[in-house]
């Protein structure tokens, strides 16, 4: 039985029900299971016909009327919060008997980081959290270091670390696994991966999209919490991290949290933060918020691997492009019988991967132009995975809730990580710098280039480089 608290929010409409109904469609999920919808406000009419309306929207070409009537029949709602959780307590107890004592529940909590700590309290006092429950904390998982802890202590209070699951949905994305499968998997790249080859690191989330109506959430994450804490500073762990004993979730995660007590805290200094202009007047934003919808960040890592490499982080809402991708910039030897790369020119040995759910390699190099000449010039190789090998993975909070069901903590974030992440961060939110205004659909503030001086950021690319895959 799946419990999914917020299951009238924008994630439930836009990726929980799909994937879950899309699981069902491929026959991931249990032969028999019960979905109870819960919030603190009841649908208009039937909880059904919302999550029908969600699904014509996400996932049409799959909603025939025969499978959209064998999902139907397992949902309901049930209205609860952090006070009172009795009569959800009860639908649970009642679809439990239904499904035999075996029956696991999971409990997804897509629910804003304030409200976290009262409910898994509800979530004891009611007894929906007994031993055979797991339960996904969606992210970001506290505010920072203090609420953070006393999330961790409230939980473990309660439930073992075994049964927590703190979601980070890039992590279940196809292209953050092709970043270990690369790295570790290749004669190729293996080598290359440290300080004495690689120049700089890029991992740059620009995003087109605005706020969508989640302006009360925005304000009280921001794009840091939202963005920096989670989804890049895991994508970063994938990146830098030493190769784990084994793809355990034990070996994995202990070798992620090696890597994140050698981050540095988070400098002020080296950290430039946008808001887009408009976003004061945005449903259920402040008149004069000062919340960041942009981050630009530079961090550093004190090993023997990376020390000296520069990190560069980017993320905001509203930017010219929507994509994602990392970029690792190769030394390029200092000068070659091709000639010198002119200072200031983009570097053109480069590792890119585009962490769609199509997800796409490219590695960047130089070719001899073709004809009478012996100039060089950049050009991609480039390869679309999933054509390459005939075979389409799962989106990203697909794969998750299935590891969920299956009991695999490979791609959830544990306490320590997430709280040493919270302790980098601290500096920056003791400190913020000022929001700087940026116009819609560029590219943020002027002074986050600065950041990225010499080189400059990977993105925007010469368009005739964009590899097929690359999102809006
Ligand atoms: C979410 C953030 O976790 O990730 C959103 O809350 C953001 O603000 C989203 O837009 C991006 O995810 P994806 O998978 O669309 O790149």
């Amino acid at each position: 039985m799946i419990v999914l608290f917020g299951a009238r929010g924008d994630l439930a409409k836009r990726k929980l029900w799909p994937g879950l109904f899309r699981l069902t469609q491929a026959g991931l999920m249990p032969e028999d299971f019960r979905i109870i919808g819960t919030g603190r406000h009841e649908p208009d009419g039937d909880i059904a016909d919302e999550v029908r309306a969600a699904l014509e929207k996400a996932a049409p070409d799959d909603l025939t009327d025969e499978a959209w009537a064998s999902f139907a029949e397992k949902l309901s709602f049930e209205k609860s919060s952090a006070d009172d959780g009795a009569k959800l307590a009860e639908a649970a107890k009642a679809a439990r008997e239904e499904l035999g004592d075996e029956s696991r529940t999971l409990l997804y909590m897509s629910v804003p980081p304030s409200a976290m700590k009262p409910m898994v309290g509800m979530l004891a006092e009611t007894g929906l959290s007994t031993d055979r429950a797991r339960i996904v904390m969606e992210k970001p998982f506290g505010s920072d270091l203090k609420t953070a802890k006393d999330l961790n202590a409230a939980l473990h209070e309660h439930v073992d670390e075994d049964a927590i699951y703190r979601i980070d949905h890039f992590l279940g994305k196809e292209g953050a696994q092709d970043i270990l499968a690369l790295r570790f998997a290749n004669g190729l790249f293996e080598p290359l991966w440290c300080a004495e080859h690689v120049e700089a690191v890029q991992i740059d989330i620009p995003e087109k999209i605005g706020l969508e109506g989640r302006g009360s959430f925005y304000e009280e994450t921001g794009a840091f919490r939202d963005m920096v804490v989670t989804h890049l500073s895991q994508i970063l762990g994938f990146v830098a991290m030493e190769q784990p004993k084994s793809l355990s979730a034990g070996d994995l995660r202990d070798a992620k949290a090696a890597l994140f007590e050698d981050l540095q805290p988070f400098d002020p200094d080296l950290a430039v933060y946008g808001q887009f202009d408009g976003y004061r007047d945005e449903d259920g934003v402040d008149d004069e918020s000062t919340t960041e919808t942009f981050v630009a960040l530079r961090v550093d890592i004190d090993n023997d691997r990376w020390r000296g490499v520069p990190f560069l982080l980017r993320t905001g809402k509203a930017l010219a492009e929507g994509r994602r991708v990392v970029t690792i910039t190769l030394r390029e030897p200092d000068c070659t019988i091709f000639g010198c790369r002119v200072e200031g020119e983009r570097p053109s040995n480069t590792i890119v991967f585009e962490l769609t759910d199509d997800p796409h390699l490219s590695v960047g190099v130089k070719v001899k132009v073709p004809g009478p000449t012996s100039a060089v010039a950049a050009a991609p190789l480039t390869l679309d995975v999933e054509r390459a090998l005939n075979q389409s993975g799962l989106e990203a909070y697909e794969r998750l809730l299935r590891d969920v069901m299956v009991g695999d903590h490979m791609l959830f974030t544990r306490a320590d990580e997430v709280e040493r992440l919270w302790e980098c961060a601290a500096p920056l939110l003791e400190n913020p710098p000022e929001a700087l205004t940026y116009e819609q659909g560029s590219w943020g503030p002027e002074r986050a280039d600065r950041l990225a001086e010499p080189a400059g950021w990977h993105l925007p690319e010469q368009a005739a480089q964009q590899p097929a895959g690359a999102s809006a």
